[in-house]
């Protein structure tokens, strides 16, 4: 694991969003997977001034996002489907048909994860995968005691997890209980993962994905046997790392053709 901690958010999301153009200019075709939540949304307005203002050209690239509750109607505004529309897909040149995520509407959940799976790699499967994570550790939204080895599929959420998703719903007694979310063995097969976090809340799950066991009560700690996982974070969110000051000598000292 590469562990990245920057003084706030801004310069945070300012790097990841280096790492995904970088990714883009070797790879105009590449393959991006994509997460929603408060997390990501400095990485895509910084993702869209780069578009705006720098020339970053999605037109031949294609993307995939995590999840998506099951059941919500159409169009409706805490679905990730309008997430993703409303802060990146409307202000880029992604071509519509290739900027995926699940569909929550599906009569057959099942058909749908298994396409959804074949879709990625059909497209020769994510080079750059975003990640958040949950209170509880969770990525994508495989809760605590996901199968470290599950692919996209149903999964139900913790009460906590529609608790800190209330504020998209007027309420957590209206959050869905069911999504579809890509499996941990989805998400393990990406070239590259980018888990961002920000703030005091994700002080412990973050201690316990870098420096904790290998456990699927904390789905994000499976990052540890992912061969380039970057775990991006701000100082709050790094507070309880033990060998934070080893990261940041290890950022420091990296050399100019490492540099982001
Ligand atoms: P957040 O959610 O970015 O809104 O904190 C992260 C997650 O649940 O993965």
């Amino acid at each position: 694991m590469e562990v990245i901690i920057q003084p706030g958010p801004d310069d945070a999301s300012a790097l990841a969003a280096r790492i995904v153009a970088q990714r883009i200019a070797q790879k105009p075709h590449a393959v991006l997977g994509l997460a929603t939540g408060r997390t990501p949304l400095g990485l895509y307005e910084e993702l869209v001034r780069l578009h705006r203002e720098e020339g970053l050209d999605f037109d031949r690239a294609s993307s995939f996002n995590l999840d998506e509750y099951v059941g919500l109607a159409p169009g409706h505004p805490a679905s990730y489907r309008a997430f993703m529309e409303e802060h990146l897909f409307s202000k880029i040149n992604i071509p519509p048909e290739r900027a995926h995520v699940p569909s929550g509407r599906t009569e057959d959940i099942p058909s749908e994860c298994d396409a959804y799976e074949k879709k990625i790699a059909a497209a020769g499967g994510i080079d750059v995968q975003v990640l958040g994570i949950g209170v509880e550790g969770h990525i994508g939204f495989n809760e605590p005691t996901s199968s470290l080895a599950s692919r996209t599929r149903i999964k139900t959420l913790t009460d906590e997890t529609r608790q800190e998703n209330a504020a998209f719903f007027g309420g957590a007694e209206k959050v869905p209980h069911h999504v579809i979310t890509m499996g941990i063995g989805t998400i393990m097969e990406s070239r590259t993962c980018l888990l961002l976090a920000f703030g005091k809340k994700k002080v412990e799950p973050i201690a316990r994905t870098v420096e904790g066991p290998i456990t699927a009560m904390v789905p994000a700690s499976i990052l540890q046997m992912h061969p380039d996982a970057k775990i991006i974070l701000d100082e709050e969110a790094a507070a309880g790392l033990s060998r934070r000051d080893y990261y940041k000598m290890v950022y420091r000292g990296k050399p100019d053709w490492q540099q982001y």
